[in-house]
């Protein structure tokens, strides 16, 4: 009988510019405790997870049996002890953290060995676009895009010397809605300056110029100009956190959360910071995760 847990970062898409395409991993996780037994059983240990009445009805099951069907497996049964610390439709990748979930999960169960190509193939397939997948999966800042095949190509960044601060309101904002509101296709030249400025944050980032990289963060043209008026104090929390030394401050995902670069070792501080002004949120200093999906 096998006995495995599986732990998966939170994750924050777009970084701005590099919208459905650059994402990172954060130290925030799911974790799945694993025991195969007769029968299925789902047990939920945290408040972040959604209601659920059997186990066929569970995300993550479902997600499993997609996967285990996908080679023709059948899912022996077992029990799963889930556990959160991703608060849902906030824009810090919970859905894609369960996706994740639900593939491991199979591949652990079925024996399937998939590469984490495959993976991130599957998990975009059910996302519809790779950002917080490949961030999830690989954990650090991964830059994705999806070829006219329909692969997806990934490259992880070095590691960056960045604290990240994030503000969580109270308020949940549905993908579906923040992605209804953008425009369907863009001009031309809008297209080449938005792409030519998510270009040049993601040549900062690796160059280590932060300062560049969050102006360039701070003007994207692809989905921010448009889904700040979802985001409560969007512009009050862009000016409190640069006012406190942030680099930038975006969207994290579709929203929203805000999320801010800052120096390696002033997250605490600006927390602190930033708690002050806005009582009303969750504030958190985080790190970038490094390791990703992992298996123990
Ligand atoms: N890139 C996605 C978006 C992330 O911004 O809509 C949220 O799922």
């Amino acid at each position: 009988m096998k006995q495995f847990k599986v732990s998966i970062p939170a994750s924050s898409a777009n970084l701005g510019p590099g919208f459905d395409s650059a994402g990172l991993a954060l130290n925030r996780f799911l974790t799945l405790e694993v025991i195969e037994q007769e029968e299925w059983e789902f047990e939920h240990k945290s408040h972040f997870l959604p209601y659920f009445t059997n186990y066929t009805d569970h995300f993550i099951f479902q997600i499993a049996k997609q996967t285990a069907d996908r080679h023709q497996k059948a899912l022996p049964g077992c029990k799963v002890i889930v556990a959160s610390e991703i608060p849902l439709a906030r824009g810090l990748g919970s859905s894609a953290s369960a996706v994740l979930a639900g593939i491991e999960l199979a591949n652990q169960l079925c024996d399937l060995s998939l590469t984490g190509e495959q993976k991130l193939q599957y998990g975009t397939d059910i996302e519809g676009h790779p950002d917080n997948i490949a961030a999830s999966l690989f954990g650090g800042v991964v830059v994705t895009a999806t070829t006219r095949n329909n692969q997806v190509e990934y490259v992880r960044l070095p590691s960056l010397d960045l604290d990240v601060v994030v503000c969580i309101p109270d308020s949940e904002l549905k993908t579906e809605t923040a992605r209804n509101i953008l425009p369907d296709s863009f001009s031309r030249k809008k297209a080449t300056t938005a792409s030519a400025v998510s270009n040049v944050m993601i040549a900062a980032l690796l160059s280590g110029d932060y300062h560049v990289a969050g102006k360039m963060m701070e003007n994207d043209l692809f989905h921010e100009p448009y889904r700040a008026e979802l985001i409560p104090n969007y512009e009050n929390i862009r000016r409190e956190a640069k006012a406190m030394g942030a680099y930038g401050t975006v969207i994290s995902g579709a929203g929203p959360t805000m999320i801010s670069f800052v120096p390696k070792g002033k997250g605490a501080y600006i927390r602190e910071q930033m708690e002050a002004t806005l009582s009303d949120y969750t504030i958190a200093a985080l790190q970038i995760d490094q390791t990703g999906v992992q298996v123990d």
